[in-house]
């Protein structure tokens, strides 16, 4: 079971994007796959259409009570193979319940620990590098950094990869890893360029080699609560994240990093 969390701490990078659509990608293979929404924006739920704020048995429940299991939170989506444990703003709450719990970073690794029917658990992370963040980064081994290539773009990624070390240290996380760093938001202007050189120097083969350009049709996808291969099939958006899921599919074989 591959466990990916796709984290930027900066907002608007595209990570409940790539989520979603690599998820539905890799779905549509036939492989099983479970999407986690650790954001209290709900935007996986939102995404796929399901009106978050008033459901029941969230990604929260899961994380500060003891007797509640993941699997009675997931539910289908429209997608066969597709299945999510949608969250809400409750998850806001998560660092509260659990303040005074000796286990507060591992709430996520422990419940993920009783599931091994699916072949990918996708994990889309909060814009911020808290106490959630940290429960995602023990709980996979994965990390797939989304960098839309703007101004600043780069001081997220830094901040990114500073975490990392600091949990593999101070938790003995070995198996951690970032394997993948996605370009978002491209256009071709010089600054985007500027970045993305920048980015390839630093990172290297990380970086993947589908650069995700702008496309309106994934912005409106994401409003119709639907991904883009159901939404704009034959579309340059649809083209890009099928290149994406199929590197991402990929590392695991050939491109163990
Ligand atoms: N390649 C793209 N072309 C056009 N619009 C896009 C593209 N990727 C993402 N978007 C849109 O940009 C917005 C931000 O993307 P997304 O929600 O994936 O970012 P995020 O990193 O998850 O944000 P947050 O940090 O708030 O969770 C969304 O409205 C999404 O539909
Ligand atoms: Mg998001």
């Amino acid at each position: 079971m591959r466990k990916i969390s796709f984290v930027n701490e900066k907002g608007g990078s595209g990570k409940t994007t790539l989520t979603i659509n690599i998820g539905a990608y890799i779905a549509m293979q036939g492989k099983k796959v479970l999407i986690l929404d650790m954001d209290p924006q709900g935007h996986i739920g939102k995404s796929l259409g399901i009106d978050v704020r008033r459901i029941d048995n969230t990604i929260f429940d899961v994380l500060v009570n003891e007797d509640v299991r993941l699997k009675e939170t997931i539910r289908k989506t429209g997608i066969e193979n597709l299945d999510i444990v949608p969250s809400n703003k409750l998850l806001t709450d998560f660092v509260i319940n659990v303040a005074d719990h000796e286990d507060r970073h591992l709430k996520l690794t422990k419940k993920l620990a009783e599931l091994n029917e699916y072949d990918y658990v996708l994990v889309d992370c909060p814009p911020s590098l808290g106490l959630l963040t940290v429960n995602i980064l023990l709980a996979v081994n994965e990390v797939v950094i989304p960098v839309s290539l703007t101004y600043l773009a780069l001081d997220g990624c830094a901040e990114i990869v500073d975490t990392v070390k600091t949990v593999r240290r101070n938790f003995g996380k070995n198996d951690l890893d970032i394997t993948m760093v996605v370009p978002t938001f491209y256009r071709n202007t010089n600054m985007a360029n500027i970045i993305l050189e920048k980015m390839r120097k630093y990172f290297g083969n990380r970086v993947s080699n589908t650069i995700i350009k702008f496309d309106v049709k994934i912005d409106q996808a994401q409003s119709f609560g639907k991904t883009i291969f159901e939404f704009a099939p034959k579309s340059p958006g649809a083209v890009m994240m099928e290149e994406l899921a199929r590197e991402v599919m990929k590392i695991g074989e050939d491109r163990l990093i």
